[in-house]
């Protein structure tokens, strides 16, 4: 068996990444660990929970005591634990620091003395390249953070790349483009707009709804770091992006008309601080190892529609009754409207 430690797995892209591979890799025992923040739901991985292929251990990534021997038993290592929500790192960006930071520092002092570790698969994101006025991200870009979880996220990249290049830890380094699909927490724009519509509640578009971002579904995400734990190099760095590009005025538009709501629902609030105007990535050089997106964005965001629509015993709690949320929510966007 090879063994495969999945850090974030039960939020939303890890919890895809957990399902699909232990669908797609019968010879993989994996191991997740969470520390089930507000954004890591243990029912995400309820169809596997019971599998004697998977683990779930309850822990923080930045307490070496309970990370250190996963990490140092594990032939394969992927991080996606992060805090991973812009808005949030503008309300308070000490637990990005703790957690994107120092969490992931602690996983890469535990790989140096790993003895069977082939993969530390560093996840990061596009966001670490800034924003981008024209043109795509290539991996040999500077990278421009401009808010605390981008700044993070860049810390957290560049010190995976750091162990490679110091200690020989077999580092790769992703940076997917946004994504969407099942399973994502409501604070996102993506879910947020769906239930919010459901409930004919008003969408808040920030700004003048035309940055753009370029929308990855979140399975060919997952094939891609796949691909990358297979066939990446250590110490490169591999964009994995949708190539589709959506102003959010127009995403917002699509989302409406899918769902057959007005759009009068949408309603124009105060900007995001430093809101980045566009991402875009060049993919060629994962492209170049045999990946390409194979979801269609209409077809992609019209399931998430159904997923949504379809699951409301999933994100009804955290709407409705998680206190915690809620004052997330009136925090965000109370006086928004107003501004
Ligand atoms: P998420 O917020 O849905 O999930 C994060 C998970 O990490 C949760 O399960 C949470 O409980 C867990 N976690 C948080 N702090 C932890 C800690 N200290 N110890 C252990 N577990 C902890 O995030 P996501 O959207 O699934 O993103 C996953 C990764 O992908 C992140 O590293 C993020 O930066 C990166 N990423 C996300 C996107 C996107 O569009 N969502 C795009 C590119 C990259
Ligand atoms: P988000 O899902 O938070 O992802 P990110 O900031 O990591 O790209 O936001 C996606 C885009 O949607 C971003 O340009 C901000 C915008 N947005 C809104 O207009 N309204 C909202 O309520 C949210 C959450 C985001």
């Amino acid at each position: 068996m090879i063994t495969v430690l999945v850090t974030g797995g039960a939020g939303f892209i890890g919890s895809n990444f957990v399902r699909w591979a232990h669908d797609t890799h019968q010879d993989w025992h994996i191991t997740t660990l969470d520390k089930l923040t507000y954004a890591g739901r243990l029912e995400n991985l309820e169809a596997v929970m019971h599998s004697p292929r998977h683990t779930f251990v309850k822990g923080d990534i930045a307490d070496a005591a309970v990370a250190a021997p996963l990490v140092q038993d594990a032939d394969i290592v992927v991080h996606f634990a992060a805090e991973t929500h812009v808005d949030r790192s503008i309300q308070s960006a000490a637990d990005f620091l703790t957690t994107d930071v120092i969490g992931t520092f602690v996983l890469l002092e535990a790989a140096r003395q790993a003895p069977r570790l082939r993969r530390f698969v560093q996840i990061s994101t596009d966001e670490v390249y800034g924003s981008v006025p024209t043109g795509h991200s290539v991996e040999t870009d500077e990278l421009r953070p401009r808010n605390p979880y981008s700044a993070s996220k860049a810390g957290a990249d560049r010190l995976a790349y750091s162990y490679w290049a110091t200690y020989n830890v077999p580092v790769v380094i992703t940076r997917a483009s946004n994504n969407y699909g099942p399973n994502q927490f409501p604070e996102k724009v993506i879910p947020l707009f769906i239930t919010n519509a459901i409930d004919g509640v008003p969408l808040p578009l920030y700004g003048d709804g035309l940055n753009v971002r370029d929308w990855l579904h979140v399975d060919d995400h997952c094939r891609g770091i796949d691909v990358v734990i297979d066939h990446g190099v250590n110490g490169e760095v591999y964009n994995i992006g949708g190539g589709n590009e959506v102003k959010n005025v127009d995403l917002t538009h699509r989302i409406l008309e899918l769902m057959g709501r007005p759009q009068t629902l949408i309603r124009p609030v105060a900007d995001r601080p430093g809101h980045d105007r566009r991402y875009a990535l060049d993919t060629r050089k994962l492209q170049g190892l045999g990946w390409a997106p194979t979801v269609p964005f209409d077809a992609g965001l019209a399931a998430t529609v159904r997923w949504y629509t379809d699951h409301e015993s999933w994100w009804r709690p955290i709407k409705d009754q998680d206190a915690a949320f809620k004052a997330y929510y009136a925090a965000q966007y109370g006086n928004r409207a107003k501004a």
